[in-house]
């Protein structure tokens, strides 16, 4: 079970850039608030935007579960490469979850040592990017996983004309059987081609918006070919959600951390939100926590519809690698940070620093376990943040495994549930990234957005403040 240590994000230890405990006092007025919360994000689930909320849950987890492994099973033996193409909330997730589920080394494996197919993961229109996969991969044995929910998205869509056209060219006709689409089972671009061309589909339920996307075929289909435990992702997500519905905000991770992240940037100007696991595979987790935390939270208007500009930037940090990077800032810097650690319990193996060295200066090294190490740097990054007053929380994760990783994923989605709630903002559209996907449009030359090439021209024409 993931725990949560806040003691030093409380003035207790942080001083006056930590909140008064009377803040999280389960008996407080503060507490009452969120209880109340609590209730009526519990009797909203699961409607409106909210549909994430159920994806662990039945009826949907055992209908995911069936048709993603009934594709999974179909595709079984018969490619070396899976290519997925999506971006943002439709590629996020798939990579977080195979960088902390598998090896790092995992498409360099033999076959027989994998559990699944090479794994690519293509969300930049960046031509050297996907040249360099469409020349690894050979189409006669690749599947591509495109993952988009409205099929419109610019960079997913120009990826996946680009290699219909390079399945075409290799395997004719049967060039839809080397794909498996993610998308609206109703509507939408994608829903269109699929119809038209037989591709085999999985749904992104109603509801489910790309960031929150990641416990439904979106991130299941890809995790479930690398074999990936999508069972256990779903099952730790779950006991997580349970947890998430207890009035009482010491018992509920996600209202608590929440608490402490909204109190904390909006009271006392931490604004930028660090997360920093200690375990490399964690660390693209944080990728797909910026996108949602920064995406969901990020609004100039608050539901009422007056203007606020609120949220706060996410960072993602590495630990103990930006120790050497970050963590002279983050001390010393504007104490405008709140950092949160992930330290994980059990490693799957542990590696002794040998003795015989025979130089003083590393003899306290000799006999240590790397765990030990590890975690040593850790406290002592926390202490170091502590005696600067620069409140920090620590996520404590027993193993990386797909269990714990399904808590973690549930824990940050609710939070940010709740985040959104306490901010009064909705934290589920994302108006501001409309502008440049209009203006791309315009661009590129789509029928309709001839007005917005005008207003590009207009607002970024030629300058003297250019240094050449
Ligand atoms: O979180 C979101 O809604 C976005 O990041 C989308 O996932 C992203 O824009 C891709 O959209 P689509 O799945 O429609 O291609």
């Amino acid at each position: 079970m993931l725990t949560l240590d806040y003691a030093n994000c409380l003035s207790t230890r942080v001083g006056p850039h930590g909140l008064d405990p009377a803040r999280v006092d389960p008996n407080g007025r503060q507490a009452q608030g969120i209880a109340e919360l609590t209730k009526q994000l519990n009797a909203s689930r699961g409607t409106g935007w909210q549909g994430w909320r159920e994806l662990a849950n039945e009826p949907m987890r055992s209908a995911h579960l069936n048709a993603v492994h009934a594709v999974a099973n179909q595709c079984e033996g018969r490619f070396d490469n899976i290519v997925v193409l999506g971006i943002g909330g439709s590629a996020l997730g798939n990579i977080a979850i195979q960088a902390a589920l598998n090896k790092p080394t995992y498409n360099l494996l033999d076959t027989a040592d994998r559990p699944g197919p090479r794994l690519f993961v293509v969300d930049n229109v960046d031509p050297d990017n996907l040249q360099a996969v469409l020349d690894i991969c050979d189409p006669k044995t690749t599947l591509y996983n495109v993952v988009s929910k409205s099929g419109e998205t610019a960079e997913t869509a120009a990826a996946f004309m680009i290699v219909r056209n390079a399945l075409q060219e290799r395997i004719g006709k049967k060039w839809s059987t080397h794909i498996v689409a993610i998308t609206d089972p109703a509507k939408g671009t994608m829903r269109t081609i699929c119809d038209q061309f037989g591709i085999d589909t999985l749904p992104v339920p109603d509801g489910v918006g790309g960031r929150f996307s990641v416990l439904s075929p979106v991130g299941l289909f890809s995790a479930a070919m690398c074999g990936i435990d999508i069972d256990a992702l779903l099952g730790g997500a779950q006991a997580m959600d349970k947890r998430c519905t207890n009035p009482d905000l010491t018992k509920n991770p996600a209202a608590m951390l929440a608490l402490l992240l909204v109190e904390l940037g909006t009271r006392k100007g931490k604004t930028n939100h660090v997360l920093m696991p200690y375990a490399n595979s964690l660390k693209l987790l944080g990728d797909w926590y910026a996108q949602l935390w920064a995406e969901s939270l990020g609004k100039k208007y608050d539901t009422t519809g007056e203007v606020v500009f609120t949220g706060f930037t996410p960072i993602s940090a590495l630990g103990t690698t930006d120790q050497h990077s970050q963590v002279q800032l983050y001390r010393e810097g504007p104490n405008d940070k709140v950092i949160g650690f992930v330290e994980v319990g059990e490693f799957d193996s542990d590696l002794t620093i040998p003795t015989g060295m025979g130089v003083e200066a590393l003899g306290y090294l000799e006999g240590k376990s790397m765990i030990g190490l590890l975690n040593a740097e850790k406290r002592a990054t926390e202490y170091a943040l502590v005696e600067s007053q620069r409140p920090n929380f620590t996520i404590k994760m027993p193993k990386v495994d797909a269990h714990h990783v399904g808590e973690f994923i549930s824990l940050w989605q609710i939070a940010t549930a709740y985040a959104g709630a306490m901010l009064g903002i909705d934290a589920y559209d994302q108006p501001a990234v409309e502008t440049g996907k209009k203006a791309t449009f315009g661009l590129m030359g789509r029928e309709g957005y001839a007005d917005w090439l005008t207003k590009v021209d207009e607002a970024l024409g030629e300058t003297p403040y250019t240094v050449k």
